[in-house]
């Protein structure tokens, strides 16, 4: 698969950075400290442009406010999400909702459903954030990538495909919180991509799918990425 300059780097569980071929350098998901699986002394890039957020629990969210502080960036997340970053003192946010797309310079990123719950809870409780969320990044001149957040396998999956035509997948297969393997191999049918990138699995040891089993799940002329944190690919 040819990225045409595009760099997508896993940092662990649900964490991506993706930097495209035009500098505009994407996070999502960020969870540093207390992630378990951050690559060691991996150094994010001085200027993060955006920050996405796919939903509001702690192992998506914990790292979103101080990086965001740090690096500058506009935190993008569905509406109820955003306002609560902006009450936790984040300068630039911009909220959203599922179906609709935003210009994030040459990238396209459009939010579409997911089928998990979302709250975040603080030291005062269980915040109202609204839905769990994925992204459909349309990059200029590049790939469409789609960053599913946590989610099970649903069949309007295939609208994402006959939408969009993500050629790059970026999906949990952990099993518990999210779907395992045999229901991601179903996803990736669904969704047409001929390249999978597997994430939130490991981190934990409840999260207990793997790459082997999905790639022997899945057809012929797709690829599923073997990768470690830290690795671009
Ligand atoms: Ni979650
Ligand atoms: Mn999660």
């Amino acid at each position: 698969m040819n990225l045409k300059g595009t760099r997508i780097t896993w940092l662990g569980h649900a964490t991506v950075l993706v930097q495209t071929a035009k500098g505009t350098n994407i996070l999502i998901d960020p969870f540093i400290t207390g992630n378990p699986k951050y690559p060691n002394g991996f150094v994010l890039p001085e200027k993060i442009h955006y920050i996405l957020a796919t939903h509001g629990h702690g192992d998506h969210i914990s790292d979103v406010v101080p990086v965001a502080a740090k690096h500058h960036s506009t935190v993008v997340a569905i509406y109820e999400l955003a306002a609560y970053f902006a009450e936790k003192g984040v300068a630039h946010t911009v909220g959203m909702n599922l179906g609709g797309t935003v210009q994030l310079d040459d990238v396209s990123a459009t939010m579409v459903e997911a089928k998990h719950s979302s709250a975040a809870q603080d030291e005062s409780g269980a915040h109202d954030v609204g839905v769990a969320a994925g992204f459909v990044l349309t990059i200029a001149d590049g790939p469409v990538l789609y960053h599913a957040g946590d989610t099970a396998v649903f069949g309007d999956m295939k609208l994402i495909r006959d939408l969009y035509r993500p050629e790059v997948a970026i999906l949990p297969i952990g099993g518990h919180f999210t779907m395992g393997p045999k229901e991601a191999a179903l996803a990736v049918s669904l969704l047409g991509a001929k390249t999978i990138l597997p994430i939130h699995f490991g981190t934990f040891p409840p999260l207990t799918g793997t790459p082997e089993e999905l790639a022997a799940l899945v057809v012929t002329g797709v690829q599923v990425v073997r990768w470690a944190p830290g690795d671009s690919y």
